[in-house]
């Protein structure tokens, strides 16, 4: 295994056709329920409501994604999901991702990015807050497994 050095500059390009393998196989290591599967991303990729983000550095070509949905008259984009490859995390990877879906939400003409997050992942939450998201909702058994949710927000303006 090669860790990502601290100077590669991530990129964060949208995902395609053939990113649907490093997709699935991520979505299994990052996620123990609530799993999109392979179809949804297939569906998500060709979607005018959702944008799936890939990160990448260097030579190596897949490091972590994220999936933003977009509903028709709402200036409010949600980030779905976002999980970076386990052996690249606290490298930044999230951080670009992040920046890249408000600056697609930007473009879209939203004015907030909104998500939930199962509270017990300090990980994201540390992510998220320190990105300027705020703690707007609690939502109990949120997920399948029945653990709660958080809900943060964070404004474009
Ligand atoms: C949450 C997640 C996307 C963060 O991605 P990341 O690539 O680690 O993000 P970053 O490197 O930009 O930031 C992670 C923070 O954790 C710290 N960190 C250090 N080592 C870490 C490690 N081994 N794992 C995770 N975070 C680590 C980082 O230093 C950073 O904090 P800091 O900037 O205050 O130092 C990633 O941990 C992940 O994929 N988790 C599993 C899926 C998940 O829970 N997704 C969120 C819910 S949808």
């Amino acid at each position: 295994m090669h860790p990502l050095p601290a100077s590669a500059s991530v990129r964060v390009r949208r995902a395609e056709l053939s990113d649907l393998d490093d997709l699935v196989t991520l979505e299994e290591s990052s996620f123990d329920t609530d799993r999109l599967s392979r179809a949804q991303y297939r569906r998500h990729l060709d979607s005018d409501s959702a944008l799936v983000l890939v990160a990448s550095a260097n030579h190596r070509n897949f490091l972590g994604t994220a999936v933003v949905f977009f509903r028709k008259g709402s200036r409010v984009a949600r980030l779905y999901s976002i999980a970076s490859k386990p052996e690249t995390r606290g490298k930044g990877v999230g951080a670009a991702l992040l920046d890249a879906v408000e600056a697609a939400a930007r473009q879209r003409r939203c004015h907030a990015v909104r998500l939930e997050v199962r509270d017990d992942n300090a990980g994201a939450v540390r992510l998220y807050e320190r990105h300027g998201y705020r703690h707007i909702g609690h939502y109990p058994h949120y997920y399948q497994d029945g653990t709660h949710a958080w809900r943060y927000e964070k404004s474009l303006d």
